[in-house]
């Protein structure tokens, strides 16, 4: 391994789809660090999928619990982190993370994102999208988000993000 000395804490954001905690997972392999999923997180904390939690307190309720948890999460000095894909646009989880820690963006092209969305019934905001929609639907959210998300230290090709290339930021 690289070894993950001098990190800090590395948060990935992007879109749903675009391979966060896939990837959270190998970056904290290859730097032998802890990883962190926000989205997991919330599971455990709440005993509810964040499909329950959505039904059961609305957007709303999920966007206040998942910025508590994003804020309160007891990070080790060097870890990797997966965040929900709309956290970093609610209240100043953004600015928060950018205090904390190094975000990096995962960037990948909405038809791309709609072909790695197969199974929408964990996602509460698309489940019931059929492509098309979907694809309309990511273009309205990418055009509200990318002001957020482009706020991140690094804008990287989701496929092209690697652990050397976080050791140098
Ligand atoms: C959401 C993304 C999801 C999850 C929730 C809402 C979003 O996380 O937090 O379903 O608003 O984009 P993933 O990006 O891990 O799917």
């Amino acid at each position: 391994p690289l070894g993950a000395e001098g990190l800090g804490i590395i948060f990935l954001i992007g879109y749903m789809g675009c391979g966060k905690s896939t990837k959270a997972k190998q970056l904290a392999h290859r730097l032998d660090c802890p990883v962190i999923d926000l989205d997991a997180e919330i599971v455990s904390r709440t005993g509810k999928t964040i499909a329950e939690y959505f039904e059961a307190f609305g957007e709303s309720g999920f966007r206040d619990y998942e910025s508590e948890t994003l804020k309160t999460y007891p990070y080790p000095e060097n870890c990797v982190v997966a965040t929900g894909g709309g956290l970093p646009c609610f209240f100043d989880n953004m600015d928060w993370m950018n205090t904390n820690g190094t975000t990096a963006y995962l960037e990948m092209q909405p038809a791309q994102l709609v072909s790695r969305l197969q199974n929408r019934q964990k996602r509460p905001l698309i489940k019931d999208l059929d492509d098309e929609q979907l694809l309309e639907f990511i273009n309205v959210k990418l055009a509200e988000r990318n002001p957020f998300y482009t706020k991140a230290k690094v804008i990287v090709n989701a496929f092209d993000l690697d652990a050397e290339k976080l050791k140098e930021v």
